[in-house]
């Protein structure tokens, strides 16, 4: 068959060990997933409550326009409705805004190390991708408006940045955004927002009007609690957001995920509750990794990324047969560090302890 060039060498998206695999490895009776920064704490009890009734229509197709989350979405951030575009997930946004702009010929730059996403769906699309190191975790805005040309199409900003956690103080973000062309447009992820708790950090919404270029993604997924349900919406011009749904395929959000992610924004206590309890969890990796005098990156998220002794594949491995499923460093392009998910105040004592067993054999415990 007469595959897309840009596939050769490509993989399919690699998930991590699932708990029901890890349970079945290695005989364990409980298995803790803190691997892709799911909310630890679930969702709003409105949304359980919400998802055992039988309030869905089963045999009609979805609102393709998702209105009435449509609505309360674009009261929460004040703005209009046609500024507002709903994906299966931020992941299919990302996917859509590559379509959309992203060809042979074009660029699209990006960090190094960021949310993967963006450079697997640029090299589908056949686009040059130009990858700018992160300097100690954080994006180096200078290198990438040196490296914006003609040919440009999107810079992709991941703040707070997966996997180092990092947020780009407000002031240097808006600086950045002045001095890229109106032409490329600017996509900055922000599926961690609901988790900033940084003085002075401003709602990037409230720049729309100053900058038409940008686009905002935000997800379900993280504090609302609901990655299974894959909602996940951009907030734009209303012209980005027209093209944008030119390549959407007409019904890409399921009735039930429409439904419960109306529920979840109706209880912002939740996650206010959420924001607040895993704060005060990440000031405790912050200490953990200080006595142990490990390096951890300055996180604004719910994740964390710690260094290890020795190889982060067999760190990954020895926290495994523990029961704990964390993400490896080598994968993520971070050799010598895991990511970690926040998880509750139990499950991060447990974690700690099942760590503590890593710098035993390498001989370092504090
Ligand atoms: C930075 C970032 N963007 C986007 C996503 C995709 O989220 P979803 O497709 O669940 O909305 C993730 C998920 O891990 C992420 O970390």
């Amino acid at each position: 068959m007469n595959w897309k060039q840009a596939l050769e060498g490509m993989n399919p998206y690699k998930p991590g060990r699932s708990i029901e695999e890890v349970t079945l490895l290695y005989g364990l009776k409980e298995v803790v997933k803190l691997a892709s920064n799911e909310n630890p704490y679930g969702c709003s009890p409105s949304v359980k409550e919400f998802i055992t009734s039988d309030a869905i229509q089963h045999e009609i197709y979805p609102d393709g326009y998702a209105s009435t989350l449509r609505s309360k979405v674009a009261a929460k951030h004040g703005v209009s409705e046609d500024a507002l575009l709903f994906g299966n997930g931020s992941d299919e946004i990302i996917m859509l805004i590559a379509r959309a702009l992203l060809d042979k010929g074009t660029n699209t730059i990006m960090a190094t190390t960021t949310f993967p996403q963006y450079a697997h769906n640029a090299k589908i699309e056949g686009a040059e991708i130009r990858q700018i190191p992160l300097q100690d975790g954080q994006h180096d805005l200078d290198s990438f408006v040196r490296a914006i040309d003609n040919e440009t199409s999107v810079v992709w900003i991941c703040n707070p940045n997966n996997p180092t956690g990092n947020l780009i103080p407000s002031d240097r973000l808006k600086a950045f955004l002045e001095q890229v062309p109106e032409t490329v447009l600017v996509v900055l992820d922000e599926a961690y927002f609901e988790y900033i708790t940084a003085a002075n950090h401003v709602d990037s919404v409230t720049w729309l009007q100053s900058f038409p270029n940008i686009i905002i993604l935000r997800t379900f997924s993280k504090a609302y609690g609901l990655a299974a349900f894959r909602v996940g919406y951009a907030i734009g011009q209303p012209e980005v957001i027209t093209n944008l749904n030119k390549v959407r395929s007409p019904f890409n959000n399921n009735s039930m995920g429409l439904a419960v992610a109306e529920q979840a924004l109706a209880d912002q206590a939740f996650i206010d509750h959420c924001r607040q309890v895993n704060h005060e969890q990440r000031q405790r990796f912050t200490q953990y990794a200080a006595d142990k005098n490990l390096h951890i990156f300055d996180s604004e998220t719910n994740f964390m990324l710690i260094e290890v002794p020795g190889d982060a594949d067999q760190a990954a491995e020895q926290l495994l047969q523990q029961g704990f499923i964390i993400r490896s460093g080598n994968a993520l392009g971070t050799p010598g560090y895991v990511r970690v998910t926040i998880g509750t105040e139990q499950q991060n004592s447990d974690f700690f302890a099942a760590f503590d067993t890593l710098l035993v054999v390498e001989g370092s415990a504090t």
